[in-house]
């Protein structure tokens, strides 16, 4: 049944939020979950379509999962993995999953991954994964759209990156774990996501140096000396930035609990100059609030610390009704303005002209039929539903579910008038949102 959002716009956001688990952390733990012959503990795993495609990645390959989702936790028993194969069903619904090449590479010195193909965001291409793999020394072919890596024997060496791919670096970082000797990643990728996949790594016995910075060292370890160990996965900074965005947008006032700011410091400060009000409250609390209109602020998107991409559709909604002209440069994708359609269907001011976007603010949007094109267009698209006059109606919810953990629910607390439904019930009967059925 296809779902939708309704959102009566208008309301200003206040209370609190508590922020889950990283997706594009927990995706990679769980990945690198079978390089131990045994069983992993992993805590503040989000309850995400994403996740369950991971699991079933997992599960195919003969690792034996207890999902437990009150606890929030899953432990993977890859005691025995009995299967080398990432099937393209699964692979295909999530490139993520491609990260089990490296795994695999280092549990079992083999791997048959499905190639995950292009996505609605870009080309999203795999070369730099598959060069550093075969540097390394696995032999790669491709046949009938699998990857088949071979790798009897992995000796480590330097592998440079064309760009700092976060994908590359990670799978890089999981095939090295158990090669000979010293491995170097230069012009790694430095997010935050890959600072905790290299924690998990050390935590089960890995030697790994310098993640978090351009050039990552990889001292090769046994395998059989990978043990098992619990892993608590950090705050989703891209979840927590879109509730900042959420509540600046509705000039609304909220505490966001449980993130890791430092990991947030280029958004935050776009925002604050765009006119919000950031103070830490303790160590892992923020409060936002918001009181006047937006003044226009222009970004480019660049890998970590740089602005985030992920966040890139979030911030042009908030620029739709900010006071100026702001100019966004999308630097990572060739196609990662898939909302701006829909928000000018919803009165925004945007012209785009391949990689730029020009948006010039408008007084305020207004609400529209919607649907959600990919994930971060999806959740900016929410956005431009909270603050548009009138209602807003989001469809291909299926998106926005694979990365936004009881989104509705969430926002919901903090006063938005958001609704879940599917077409058998017709918008025209809910009336006033009833707030007994959220
Ligand atoms: N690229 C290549 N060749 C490669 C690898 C990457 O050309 O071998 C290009 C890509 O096509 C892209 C750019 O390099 O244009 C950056 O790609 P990267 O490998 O860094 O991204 P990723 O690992 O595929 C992760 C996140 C994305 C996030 C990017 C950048 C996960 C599961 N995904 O993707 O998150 O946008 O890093 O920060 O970790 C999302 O959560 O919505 C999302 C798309």
């Amino acid at each position: 049944m296809a779902e939708k959002f309704k959102i009566h716009g208008g309301e200003s956001l206040k209370g609190e939020v508590s922020i889950g688990g990283a997706k594009n952390s927990v995706l990679k733990l769980l990945a690198a979950s079978i390089l131990v012959k045994g069983c992993t503990k992993i805590y503040n795993v989000p309850d995400l379509t994403d996740v369950s495609i991971m699991l079933n990645v997992l599960s195919d390959l003969g690792a034996k999962l207890i999902y437990d989702k009150n606890e929030k936790s899953v432990v993977v028993d890859a005691t025995n993995i009995t299967s080398v194969t990432a099937k393209y069903e699964l692979v295909s619904k999530m490139r993520a999953s491609f990260t089990i090449l490296g795994a695999l590479i280092s549990r079992c010195k083999e791997g048959i991954v499905a190639l995950p193909g292009g996505c609605a965001i870009g080309e999203r291409r795999v070369d730099f994964h598959i060069k550093g793999l075969e540097t390394l020394g696995a032999k790669i072919k491709i046949e009938n759209g699998y990857v088949h890596a071979k790798a009897p024997k992995l000796v480590g060496t330097d592998i440079y990156l064309d760009i700092p791919s976060v994908g590359a670096t990670e799978n890089l970082m999981l095939a090295a774990v158990t090669a000979q000797g010293s491995t170097r990643i230069q012009n790694a990728a430095q997010e935050p996501e890959i600072v905790d996949l290299a924690n998990f790594l050390n935590t089960i016995g890995a030697d790994i140096t310098g993640a978090g910075t351009s050039e990552i060292v990889i001292n090769g370890v046994k395998q059989e000396s990978l043990h098992s160990a619990e892993y608590t996965t950090i705050p989703d900074r891209i979840e927590a930035g879109t509730y900042m965005a959420a509540v600046v947008a509705t000039k609304g006032k909220a505490l966001i609990r449980n993130i890791y700011p430092a990991h947030l410091t280029f958004f935050n400060d776009k925002l604050i100059k765009m006119g919000a009000n950031i103070k830490l409250a303790d160590p892992t609390t923020i409060e936002v609030s918001c009181r006047n209109r937006l003044t226009s602020v222009n970004f480019v998107t660049q890998p970590y610390p740089g602005f985030p991409t992920d966040l890139q559709a979030i911030a042009m909604t908030l620029l739709t009704t900010a006071n100026g002209v702001g100019i966004i440069t999308e630097s990572l994708y060739e196609n990662r303005f898939m909302q701006v359609p829909d928000l000018r269907r919803m009165g925004a001011d945007i012209h785009q002209d391949r990689n730029h976007a020009i948006i010039k603010g408008v007084k305020n949007l207004t609400g529209a039929t919607v649907a959600a094109s990919d994930l971060r267009a999806g959740a900016a698209l929410v956005l431009a539903g909270l603050m548009a006059n009138g209602d807003t109606i989001i469809e291909k919810l299926h998106h926005i579910d694979r990365g936004y953990e009881a989104f509705e629910h969430k926002l919901h607390k903090l006063g938005a008038k958001i609704q879940r439904f599917n077409d058998e019930i017709s918008v025209n009967n809910m009336g006033v949102l009833n707030e007994s059925r959220l």
